[in-house]
């Protein structure tokens, strides 16, 4: 991989790439990796509606946003495997067309817990997006709220819940690290339901830390004087605003004794919904069931758990199997392309989201950016549908894919 990785950046510096344009610019970044490195030598755009897919955004977020800060957002762990299987899963499908069906019409709207929302692409909860662009969470939700998506805040959200759900102008989603001290937990959960979020999606894939590889090479490279803007280290998730006021001496942001009891506990002290966030296994969709999640997320944390992972997508089959559509089921990993998003619908996802590339819009325009980005995967979203002659989300089945050839 690190040599097809070489390779790709020697035709992305080589006159033969420029020669190439947009295609070669696309071919790069499409069929690899995100990109760690400097962007491809193509021009960058120069407003968001200039762009003509979410890789365009890529070079210009790179260009805008800090090396250490950046780093963090492009990591994976360890190798960096898992980050490349979850885009590879894709290829690994192709779409089957289908031809004279009424298609003048397309309805990719969707309804989960009770809500409409136009669109099954959901915003996954991305930690701290003030560090990429200085209104954050807040343009985030107003590109949201003007193209009715829904957001899940993270724990760690740089902006507080209350805040965001007025921007949003609607409930969002809340995102729980449940911390190692399960009061604490509960006074999170508590706090995001005052504030109206109907939902809580409980990420449990990293339980007990992880070697963010890619993020400490940038920081290396960074020279600004992190502590102008950062607590000192290891209390950084802890001076954001979700745990003002909260006692976080001694406090981890996840537990690694948690088991599937917690649910239940959760449950005591919660109306929402609860959703398990980082499952990959059959086994462990069927056991949230049982448990009582109210639905799963499947995802790797963007491949920044385990690595040598398989990719989200080519977990999905089991997991389906195992749910039997009792509870939504949300994927997340790779997603990149309207053709993603059917591919994961085809395999019985509800929803699908995306966390990189809305940050590469909110990096190099912020809300118009994000809003950029939402419209382009839809846009891209309807036209795969019509190519498999799908008109809405429930005429998207396993028929409308194929394995590759
Ligand atoms: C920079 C960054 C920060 C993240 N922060 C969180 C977080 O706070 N909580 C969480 O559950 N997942 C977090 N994730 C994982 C995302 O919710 C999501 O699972 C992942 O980004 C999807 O993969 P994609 O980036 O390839 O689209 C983060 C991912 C990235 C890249």
């Amino acid at each position: 991989m690190n040599t097809r990785r070489a390779f790709l950046r020697f035709l992305a510096a080589s006159p033969l790439y420029a020669g190439l344009g947009h295609l070669g610019r696309s071919f790069a970044q499409t069929s690899g990796p995100d990109s760690p490195g400097p962007p491809a030598d193509v021009a960058l755009i120069a407003r968001a509606g200039d762009a003509l897919d979410v890789f365009d955004f890529e070079a210009v977020a790179h260009r805008n946003i800090p090396p250490a800060h950046w780093g963090y957002l492009v990591s994976g762990v360890d190798g960096e495997d898992t980050l490349r299987a979850n885009r590879d899963a894709y290829s690994h499908y192709q779409l089957q067309a289908r031809r004279m069906v009424d298609v003048s019409r397309i309805d990719t709207s969707l309804e989960l817990f009770g809500t409409k929302f136009s669109s099954p692409i959901v915003l996954c909860p991305l930690g701290a997006q003030k560090a990429f662009h200085p209104e954050g969470e807040i343009a985030v939700a107003k590109a949201a709220k003007a193209r009715g998506h829904l957001q899940i805040l993270s724990t760690v959200t740089s902006t507080g819940v209350e805040d965001v759900v007025a921007a949003r102008g609607a409930p969002v989603w809340f995102q729980l690290y449940t911390t190692s001290n399960l009061d604490v937990a509960a006074k999170l959960v508590k706090r995001a339901e005052a504030a109206g979020c109907p939902a809580v999606a409980v990420t449990v894939d990293l339980p007990a830390g992880r070697n963010l590889e890619t993020a400490l090479r940038f920081a290396r490279a960074d020279t600004r004087t992190c502590t102008a803007c950062h607590a000192p280290t290891g209390s950084a998730p802890f001076s954001r605003p979700m745990f003002a006021q909260l006692d976080t001496a001694g406090l981890q942001i996840a537990s690694s004794s948690l088991t599937w009891d917690f649910i239940k506990r959760l449950r005591d002290v919660t109306k929402m919904k609860i959703l398990i966030k980082g499952l990959e296994s059959g086994q462990d969709a069927g056991l949230a069931v049982a448990h009582g999640a109210d639905g799963i997320v499947v995802s790797n944390h963007g491949g920044r758990a385990t690595d040598t992972g398989r990719g989200t997508l080519a977990c999905l089959p089991d997991i389906t199997a195992a749910v039997r559509g009792r509870v939504p089921i949300i994927l997340d990993g790779g997603v990149r392309r309207g053709t993603d998003v059917l591919k994961a619908l085809a395999l019985g996802a509800t929803a699908v989201g995306i966390g990189r590339p809305y940050i590469w819009g909110l990096g190099a325009y912020g809300q118009p950016g994000v809003d950029r980005v939402l419209e382009l995967l839809n846009k891209e979203l309807m036209l795969a549908m019509v190519g498999v002659g799908a008109r809405n989300l429930q005429e998207i089945t396993r028929a409308s894919i194929v394995p590759a050839a």
